[in-house]
């Protein structure tokens, strides 16, 4: 029963962006989705206790991601930063949400908000993040040096820097 609703996600170069630092964001947020499969059990007791221990360290990771695409968005007059970032905000918006439902008891098991997250991130990433890998390769092709604009490559060498 419970392994119906257990499915694992594996990263594949669909989900690539082609800038590492998002790449490997994206593989840690999809770790975080495997480890939570990983803690499904049936026991809702057993299920809220570690999603309680984990959730904080998961929403400074998904913020630090978040602004990580967003300066970058910024910094080169990406079109669609205004859409997207209203989805980052609607996704945080949600994930709390729901983590206010587990605090109150409501009946909803890991495996069903794991769900939610694999899907959102999966989905987000192909359809939402491709735009802006699109946008930044077209920058780069109008470069002599086929480089990404310098004010980018400084934003990734920052976030680079905080995050390791
Ligand atoms: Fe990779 Fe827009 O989140």
């Amino acid at each position: 029963m419970i392994e119906e609703k257990i499915n694992h996600v594996t990263w594949s170069d669909t989900y690539s962006v082609g800038i590492k630092l998002l790449d490997d964001q994206h593989k840690g947020l999809l770790d975080f989705v495997n480890d939570l499969f990983n803690h499904v059990t049936g026991n809702a007791d057993e299920e809220n206790a570690y999603l309680q221990r984990v959730i904080h360290h998961a929403k400074r990771y998904i913020d630090e991601h978040f602004v990580t695409e967003e300066e970058c968005m910024l910094a080169t007059n990406f079109p669609g930063y205004a859409e997207h970032k209203t989805a980052h905000d609607e996704f945080k918006l949600a994930v709390v949400k729901s983590m206010g439902g587990f605090k109150a008891g409501k009946p909803m098991t890991l495996s069903n908000f794991t769900n939610f997250l694999k899907n959102w991130i999966s989905s987000h990433v192909i359809t939402m993040d491709k735009q802006y890998c699109l946008y930044f390769r077209r920058i780069a092709a109008i470069k002599k040096d086929g480089k990404l604009n310098d004010t980018l490559a400084k934003i990734i060498n920052k976030r680079e820097n905080i995050s390791g």
